[in-house]
């Protein structure tokens, strides 16, 4: 059985084990769609194929009809911040895109995001990408048992800063679980020491997002579209975490050497 601390629901050995299955087809969809990023293609198709993949996985999207949005996957384009709507606009060349998805077996979450460049990158989306894939790496390795949830923000926001990069504070990673979202609030800055105390059992997001402009951003008439005010661009990496005594597994990653993808992730 769950056990509640605060409001925040530890899982079990076995909980954690079911929501390995949607995290890992999380991350295989995530690695399916890195050869689609081409000039040309529309967010729609993009959709169209996670919709045949994760059918194919006998999985569901856990995006679809969330508080009536519209699609399986989010799709954020150059100044789409996050919660993009695929649509039938053509990706070109240099573009940066960010794919989240969210899916469940069984009624069991898991989440993650990958952001990719279309054909030809400049230095630029190409730096800011990677800081995105370094700070979430660091907030990762700060989400330890016995720490804080201030040591992960503060990590984040660190790595951010040393790359020339600022976070929207507006966005955090979160508790999941049975629900898509759930406590505990995982900021992408903060204060080490600080904060939630993280214990076994915690199974949460960490997910910032990064950009080199202003960090001001508006939602769009349709409600979901969150883009930067300056039209810069952004990058994020989400990733599912599950906390253990003495480990904190990457639900969502499951390349046997972190270190190999400790300055980029496994596409560049
Ligand atoms: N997957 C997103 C997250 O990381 C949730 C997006 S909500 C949506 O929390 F409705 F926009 F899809
Ligand atoms: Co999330
Ligand atoms: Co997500």
């Amino acid at each position: 059985m769950s056990n509640l601390v605060h409001n925040i629901t530890l899982k079990t050995g076995i909980e954690v084990h079911r929501m390995r299955r949607p995290s890992r087809i999380v991350e295989e969809l995530l690695r399916s769609v890195s050869p689609l990023m081409t000039p040309g293609v529309t967010t729609r198709q993009i959709n169209a194929h996670c919709e045949d993949f994760i059918a194919g996985r006998k999985a569901e999207s856990s995006l679809k009809g969330y508080r009536g949005f519209p699609a399986s996957i989010c799709a954020s384009p150059n100044g789409v911040a996050v919660h993009g709507i695929p649509d039938d606009n053509p990706l070109r060349d240099g573009d940066i895109v960010t794919i989240d998805v969210t899916l469940n077996v069984d009624g069991w979450h898991g989440d993650g995001a990958w952001t990719y460049i279309v054909g030809k990158a400049s230095p630029e989306k190409l730096h800011l990408l990677k800081a995105a894939w370094k700070s979430t790496l660091a907030g990762i390795l700060a989400a330890k048992a016995g720490g804080r949830l201030g040591d992960v923000g503060a990590a984040i926001e660190r790595a951010a800063k040393r790359q020339g990069c600022t976070v929207l504070e507006d966005f955090a990673g979160h508790g999941i679980g049975t629900s898509l979202h759930e406590d505990p609030i995982v900021a992408n800055t903060g204060t080490r020491g600080t904060g939630q105390p993280i214990v076994p059992g915690m199974v949460f997001t960490v997910e910032p997002i990064l950009c080199i402009g202003k960090p001001e951003t508006g939602v769009l008439e349709d409600g979901w579209t969150v883009v930067t005010k300056d039209g810069s661009p952004t990058a994020q990496f989400e990733h599912t975490l599950a906390v253990f005594r003495d480990r904190t597994e990457i639900l969502t990653f499951t390349s046997p050497d972190l270190r190999a993808n400790i300055d980029a992730p496994p596409f560049f």
